[in-house]
């Protein structure tokens, strides 16, 4: 089966970043969302994308046209399956709102449609089994911003076939995307790493090994890390990194024991930038 078609079902922050890759390597995408404002939000955000691209030289104004010229915006669910040949959800992290959405894709999309998810952390096994081909079912995780973000994870959930995987890996390389596989499992391979980097973090402060200025410091010096642990989970929420954490802890085990420092700078409601205060102050403001 030919793959021309992609439908990308949620246009928010991380659909409409699929979306643009998707249209900027060359497939006719066709998004979709139930809010016509998130849509329309959507659509802003790609032009605007797409313009950054021609001029950080990632595409030239021609291809930029082609791209959103291979764009459709699509209200209707239904309409959306039924045309694609590949699927890839990104609607909000809601369990029972993904079974709905796959159990609805599985009705409407031809049988040999591949439908994958975006899902950061629920179990892409239990949304497979509310379709009726978890085989054709697979975890396809992308990293915000995704036009600029390398890399695209694939999950292998309990009954994903191969032919599966090959097809996903396909769809990535022509989204200008690199690919890793890995099975599913808490956190995959990056936030597993991630958590516990910004874990390990938390209880040298707490342990009052170093300064928070200077454990992000020797990271990104001695380590080439982009950012400091604090600085990157002020910016993703500590409420955000602890919920990773505590789902790593109950199905991973006491290694991923969430710090105390960092469950009590949550109870304190520091959060992180978005809250003006969490590891650093902002002065109030995000
Ligand atoms: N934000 C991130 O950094 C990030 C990174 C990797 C993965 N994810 C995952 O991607 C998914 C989407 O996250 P997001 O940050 O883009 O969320 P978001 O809230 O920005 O966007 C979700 C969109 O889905 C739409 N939607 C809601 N119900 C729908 C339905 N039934 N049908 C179609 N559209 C519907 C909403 O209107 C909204 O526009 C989640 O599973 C999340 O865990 C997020």
């Amino acid at each position: 089966m030919p793959l021309e078609t992609i439908a990308v079902i949620g246009s928010g922050i991380m659909g409409r970043g699929i979306a643009y890759a998707a249209a900027a390597g060359g497939f006719r995408t066709i998004l979709h969302d139930v809010a016509a404002d998130a849509l329309e939000r959507a659509l802003t955000h790609i032009r605007r994308d797409l313009d950054e691209g021609v001029s950080r030289g990632k595409l030239t104004a021609a291809e930029a046209a082609a791209a959103l010229e291979r764009l459709v915006p699509e209200p209707e669910m239904g309409a959306a399956a039924a045309e694609a040949d590949f699927v890839i959800e990104a609607v909000p992290e809601d369990m029972a709102l993904k079974l709905r959405t796959f159990a609805r894709l599985d009705e409407r999309c031809p049988e040999p449609v591949v439908l994958a998810t975006n899902t950061s952390g629920l179990s892409i096994t239990e949304i497979a089994a509310a379709t009726r081909r978890p085989g054709r079912v697979v975890g396809m995780h992308f990293f915000n911003p995704v036009p600029r973000m390398k890399l695209v994870e694939i999950v292998k959930a309990l009954d994903t076939s191969a032919d599966t995987v090959g097809l996903t890996q396909e769809v990535a390389r022509r989204m200008g995307k690199e690919t890793v596989v890995v099975r599913e499992s808490a956190g995959f391979i990056t936030s597993r790493v991630n958590a516990m980097i910004g874990n390990e973090a938390f209880l040298m402060l707490q342990e009052g090994l170093a300064s928070a200025e200077d454990i992000d410091k020797a990271l990104k010096l001695g380590l080439n890390h982009p950012m400091g642990p604090f600085e990157l989970v002020d910016l993703v929420g500590l409420d955000t990194r602890l919920a990773v954490l505590e789902h790593m802890h109950r199905s991973l085990g006491e290694k991923y024991r969430p710090a105390p420092l960092l469950v009590q700078y949550v109870k304190a409601g520091r959060l992180g930038r978005k809250a003006g205060r969490g590891v650093y102050d902002y002065g109030g403001r995000g």
